[in-house]
C-alpha cells in the first residue's frame, strides 16, 4: 500500500516539476517580450508551483523510514556491533571489527546463504587462499587494471579518488539548489552516475567544470590510476610477488577443471565460495560500506554460451524486480518493476540464468530482512561494462549513504576462463551431451602443424584448440573463414591466424556432444556491504519513546533467539531460567539469560537492543503451574503457556514453520502494553491466571 502511495505521489511531482520547467520557459519567453505585469502574474504563478513541489517533496520523504543517525551508531558501538579495529592504537581507516551480535549475525547470514544458493542447487564450495601469486592476477589483469583514479591535494599531498570527488560535488550543487529545473538536474544526475566510467581526461575536464579543489584550496593533480590491491612477496626470499586476492573468483576459475571432472563433466555447473577479499581503497568512507578487507559470497555458474537457459527459471518467472535499466538512467530516471519471465522476453535482461540469480538474490534479501522497499537492481552502463561482459545489474541497496552497489551479478561471458586458459595452456573445454542428436552444418579444419607451431610456438594447441570450438557450428566459423578468403588473414582471441595455416570444407554431420568454454555468470556478493545495511533496515526507535532502541532481526537471523529472564531473584526462578535456557541452547537456539536485577522492562528494553525477537520470563506462577510468558519483540505482545512448549515453538519459528500470528492464537494473550514502560519506574510486575482463563497483572507484594 505504502508504495503505491509513494508512487503515485512520485508521478504527481514529477508531472508538476515538468510543469515548473514548462512555467519557468513561459517567464524567460514574457521577459523576453518586455510585459511587466504578464511577468509578475507568471512569475507569481511559478512560485506557487514550486511552492507545490516542494511540500509535496515533504511528504514524499516522510513516506520513507526516518533514521536517527546518531541513535543508531551510538547502538552499534555501545552493543559492540561493529567497533574501529586497533581502537586504543589511533585506529586504521576501512578496518573494522566485528563485535559478538554482529558475529553471530553474519554467521547466520552466511548459513542462510550457504542453504538458499549452494545448498539449494548443489554447487561445488570452495575454500581457496587469500594469498595469491602475481601470475595469476597478472592473468586475470588485475595486475594492470584493477585501479582507481586518483588525484592529490598539491599543497598537502593527500589522496582522493576523483570519481568520488565528482559524486559529491554534483550532491552540493544540487543540495544548494533544490528549485533547479529538472531537466538541467537530470544533465547533471546522468553524469554524477557515469562518474566512474570517465577516463582520465574527461575526468579531468569534469572536476574543472564543477570546481572542484584539495583542502588546501588548490585544484587537484590530474588523475592516474591506483592499484588497489595489497602487494607482498610470498616466501622467504622475497623473489615471489603476492597479493591479498581482491575477489574470491579467481580460486574457483584456477580450479575449474578439476571441478568440472568432479561434477563428471556435467554442464552447466556453479561453484561458489565466500571468504575474504582484500581492496586499498584510496578513501575508505560510508562507515562499512567501503572497507580494505571485507568478506564476500562468489558463485560462478559455469554455462553453455549458446544456452544460457536455466533448469529453474520456471520458479522465478513470476517474482517482481525493480529495476533500473540503462535506458531509464539515462533517460526518464525511474525505475520499473518487472516480474523476472517478462524482462527476459522484453530483452531487458540479457538472459534467463542472469536473471534467475538476481530473482535468487532478491528472494535471499528478503529472507534475511532486508526491507524490499529499500533494493533495486541497476543495469551497468554501456560504459561501464568490462569489454568482453554480456549484461551486468547491480543489485543496489539504500540506506542513510544512498543506493549503493551490494551484490553484482555480472555475465562475464568466457573471459575468465579464456585467459587462464591461455596462459597456462589448460583446456578449459566442456562437452554438452546434444540429446536427441541433431544434423548440424559444421567446419571440418586441417592444420599446417608446421605454421602452428612456428607462428604460436607454446601456444599452438590453444590456438588450434580454440579454432576447432569455433568450427563446431559453420554459423561460428563463417566470418573467419569469409575474412581469410577476403582478406588471408584474420585475427582470433588476440592470435593473428593467415589462410595458409588450414584448410576447411564445409559438412554436415550429426552432432552428439559440443564443446564450447563456457561462459561464467558471477553473482558478487559483498557481505559486509550486506550486513551493515541489514543494521540499517532493522534499526528503529519505539514511538512511545525515541530512547528506546530496537532492531527488528527477523527471528531465522537474530543473533540471538530468545532471552530469558527471572521475575525475581528467586533460587527456583533461577534455575528454571536455567533449565529453559540450556534446553533452548540444545536446540541449538542461541540465548541470553539475564538475571540482573534490573526492572524487566530495562531488561526487555535490552534485548530489544540486540534484536532478540523472544523473551520468556519465569515468574511466581510459573513455580506453581509451570507457564511462562513469551514475549514477541516488535509488538511487545505476551502470551502465557507451558514452558515446556517454548523449545518446540521457537524451533519451528526460527525454522520459518510457523510464525508469531500462530502463537497468539493458540495461547492466551496477557500483556499487549509497551512493557519497557516499566524500565523507569523499577517496578516488579507477576502475572496471574484468574478463575476466567484471562489474565491480570498486578504489582508483586513486596
Ligand atoms: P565499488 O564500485 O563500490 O567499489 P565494485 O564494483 O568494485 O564496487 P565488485 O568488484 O563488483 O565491486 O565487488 C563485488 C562486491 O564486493 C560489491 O558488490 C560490494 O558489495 C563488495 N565490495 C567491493 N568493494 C568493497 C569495499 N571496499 N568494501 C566493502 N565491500 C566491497
Ligand atoms: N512477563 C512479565 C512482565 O512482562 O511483566
Amino acid at each position: 500500500m505504502t508504495v503505491q502511495t509513494n508512487e503515485q505521489l512520485q508521478d504527481e511531482l514529477d508531472a508538476l516539476n515538468a510543469q515548473i520547467t514548462k512555467q519557468g520557459s513561459a517567464v524567460r519567453e514574457l521577459k523576453k517580450a518586455g510585459d511587466a505585469d504578464a511577468v509578475a502574474e507568471a512569475v507569481a504563478k511559478l512560485q506557487a508551483l514550486k511552492i507545490n513541489a516542494a511540500e509535496m517533496g515533504k511528504s514524499l520523504v516522510s513516506d520513507e523510514p526516518e533514521f536517527n543517525r546518531k541513535a543508531f551508531d551510538e547502538l552499534v558501538l555501545r552493543k559492540m556491533f561493529v567497533v574501529p579495529s586497533f581502537e586504543i592504537h589511533g585506529g586504521v581507516k576501512g578496518l573494522f571489527d566485528l563485535g559478538p551480535p554482529a558475529c553471530s549475525l553474519k554467521a547466520a547470514m552466511i548459513d542462510l546463504w550457504r542453504k538458499h544458493f549452494v545448498l539449494a542447487e548443489s554447487m561445488l564450495e570452495m575454500e581457496c587462499t587469500c594469498l595469491t601469486p602475481e601470475a595469476v592476477l597478472k592473468t586475470s589483469g588485475h595486475v594492470d587494471r584493477f585501479t582507481d583514479l586518483m588525484v592529490k591535494d598539491p599543497q598537502t599531498a593527500e589522496c582522493f579518488r576523483a570519481d568520488k570527488l565528482l559524486e559529491d560535488a554534483i550532491d552540493s550543487l544540487l543540495e544548494a539548489n533544490p528549485t533547479m529545473p529538472v531537466e538541467e538536474r537530470e544533465d547533471h544526475l546522468r553524469i554524477q552516475r557515469q562518474a566512474d566510467a570517465f577516463s582520465p581526461t574527461e575526468l579531468d575536464e569534469l572536476l574543472i567544470k564543477y570546481d572542484c579543489k584539495g583542502p588546501s584550496g588548490e585544484a587537484y593533480t590530474p588523475s592516474f590510476p591506483f592499484n588497489l590491491m595489497f602487494k607482498t612477496s610470498i616466501g622467504p626470499e622475497g623473489t615471489s610477488v603476492g597479493y591479498l586476492r581482491p575477489e574470491t573468483a579467481q580460486g574457483l576459475f584456477v580450479n575449474y577443471r578439476r571441478l568440472l571432472d568432479l561434477n563428471a563433466g556435467k554442464m552447466p555447473f556453479a561453484a561458489a565460495q565466500i571468504g575474504l577479499g582484500f581492496r586499498n581503497e584510496i578513501a575508505p568512507r560510508s562507515g562499512l560500506l567501503r572497507v580494505r578487507e571485507f568478506c564476500m559470497g562468489e558463485i560462478e555458474h559455469f554455462v553453455n554460451p549458446k544456452d544460457k537457459s536455466h533448469p529453474n527459471f520456471k520458479s522465478v518467472t513470476d517474482k517482481e524486480l525493480v529495476l533500473f535499466g540503462r535506458d531509464d538512467q539515462l533517460g526518464s530516471g525511474k525505475t520499473k518493476t518487472i516480474a523476472c519471465g517478462e524482462a527476459v522476453e522484453s530483452g531487458l535482461i540479457n538472459n534467463e540464468t542472469l536473471a534467475y540469480f538476481m530473482a535468487r538474490t532478491q528472494l535471499y534479501m528478503e529472507k534475511i530482512g532486508m526491507d524490499p522497499q529499500r533494493l533495486r537492481f541497476r543495469q551497468h552502463l554501456a560504459t561501464e561494462m568490462a569489454h568482453y561482459a554480456a549484461d551486468c545489474w547491480d543489485l543496489e541497496i539504500k540506506s542513510s549513504y544512498g543506493w549503493q552497489e551490494c551484490v553484482g551479478h555480472a555475465d562475464r561471458a568466457c573471459y575468465d576462463l579464456e585467459v587462464h586458459s591461455r596462459a597456462t595452456k589448460t583446456s578449459m573445454v566442456a562437452t554438452q551431451k546434444v540429446d536427441p542428436p541433431q544434423e548440424m552444418e559444421v567446419a571440418k579444419l586441417k592444420f599446417d602443424r608446421k605454421l602452428l607451431g612456428q607462428a604460436f610456438k607454446g601456444d599452438q594447441r590453444v590456438v588450434s584448440g580454440m579454432l576447432e570450438s569455433l568450427a563446431e557450428s559453420w554459423t561460428d566459423f563463417e566470418p573467419i573463414a569469409t575474412k581469410l578468403e577476403n582478406d588471408g588473414k584474420t585475427t582470433v582471441e588476440g592470435f593473428e591466424i593467415t589462410k595458409e595455416m588450414m584448410t576447411w570444407t564445409k559438412q554436415k554431420k550429426t552432432v552428439h556432444e559440443i564443446k564450447f568454454t563456457p561462459s561464467v555468470i558471477e553473482p558478487s556478493f559483498g557481505m559486509g556491504r550486506i550486513l551493515y545495511s541489514l543494521l540499517e533496515h532493522s534499526f528503529y526507535q519505539r514511538e512511545s519513546d525515541e530512547q528506546r532502541v530496537v532492531m527488528r532481526f527477523t527471528p531465522q537471523v537474530a543473533p540471538e533467539k530468545c532471552a530469558v529472564l527471572p521475575i525475581s531473584s528467586n533460587p527456583e526462578c533461577n534455575e528454571i531460567v536455567d533449565d529453559i535456557a540450556r534446553d533452548l541452547m540444545d536446540s541449538d537456539l542461541a540465548t541470553r539469560v539475564d538475571k540482573s536485577t534490573a526492572a524487566i522492562g530495562r531488561r526487555y528494553s535490552r534485548s530489544d537492543e540486540l534484536g532478540i525477537p523472544f523473551a520468556v520470563t519465569v515468574d511466581f506462577d510459573t513455580l506453581n503451574d509451570g507457564t511462562v510468558t513469551l514475549r514477541e519483540r516488535d509488538s511487545t505482545v505476551q502470551v502465557r503457556l507451558p514452558k515446556n512448549d517454548i523449545n518446540y515453538l521457537l524451533f519451528q519459528i526460527v525454522h520459518s514453520r510457523m510464525t508469531w500470528e500462530d502463537v497468539m492464537k493458540k495461547y492466551p494473550v496477557v500483556s499487549t502494553g509497551d512493557d519497557t514502560e516499566v524500565a523507569a519506574e523499577d517496578a516488579v510486575t507477576v502475572v496471574e491466571q484468574t478463575s476466567r482463563g484471562a489474565f491480570r497483572r498486578p504489582a508483586q507484594p513486596k
